[in-house]
């Protein structure tokens, strides 16, 4: 038998770093209960991208598969879904022009996620916790459901990942016209800084969600009743809206 020549070497090495890529996504797919071929094609793919470019950048946001609706003024209970009648949809092309960027991400794989990695990594999120807002488990829950759903703007875009459950973000469109968004499992949305917005629970009374952030978190809320339109954040949000 002859020496290994230098291509024999290197197809060894391919065969090697692919032979760990499936151990790797198996071992994933495994500890979060999602064993499947597609699953594990997705996967495969995601970490192979990964590692190919490790500085690759995530996919762009969408908002398509995201559904929204603007909403009726009702006072009925917050948490049913306060559609108009007939339903009056609000288009992706829409939400994205009010600055709101979208994922689809599979639950599942977190936190191992490359996916949700990628784009933790693209905007510098380098904080991150998770919120589960239910009667159950949120301390002062009356409290905290009712501040959550006070109109309101933050001086950073606020960014969630719905792991478990749902809720309905609501935000505003520059006419003042409120647009229901509903975030579910796998959902990963941002709300940029400077709009109008508030969150309820729906009727399934429970959402378990990631909060991602750049640097020291600021979670404080600048109620509509307590600013003006001049407000930095607001001012430069409606700017940028406008000029998009
Ligand atoms: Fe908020």
């Amino acid at each position: 038998m002859g020496a290994i020549t230098e291509s024999e070497m290197q197809l060894a090495q391919v065969g090697v770093f692919l032979w760990i890529l499936v151990l790797k996504t198996y071992e994933i797919e495994e500890q979060h209960h999602s064993l499947s071929v597609s699953n594990i094609c997705t996967n495969t793919t995601h970490i192979l991208f990964i590692y190919i470019f490790p500085h690759s950048q995530p996919e762009d946001p969408k908002t398509a598969n995201i559904e929204a609706w603007y909403m009726d003024d009702s006072p009925d209970d917050q948490r049913l879904p306060h559609r108009q009648y007939p339903n009056l949809p609000c288009s992706a092309e829409t939400l994205q022009s009010l600055g709101i960027k979208y994922w689809s991400m599979n639950p599942s794989l977190y936190p191992n996620d490359p996916k949700l990695q990628a784009i933790r990594k693209a905007r510098g999120y380098s904080y991150e916790d998770c919120i589960t807002v239910s009667p159950a488990t949120l301390p002062n829950y009356q409290d905290k459901i009712k501040s959550f759903y006070e109109e309101h703007i933050h001086t950073d875009e606020e960014v969630r990942y719905i792991l478990e459950g749902a809720g309905y973000f609501d935000v505003r469109d520059l006419e003042d016209r409120w647009i229901r968004v509903h975030t579910k499992a796998g959902d990963l949305i941002i709300l940029p800084e400077g709009i109008y917005h508030r969150f309820t629970l729906d009727e399934g009374n429970y959402a378990k969600a990631l909060r991602l952030f750049i640097g020291e978190p600021v979670w404080t809320p600048f109620n509509r009743n307590t600013i003006e339109e001049s407000h930095p954040s607001r001012a430069i949000y409606v700017q940028t809206v406008k000029a998009s």
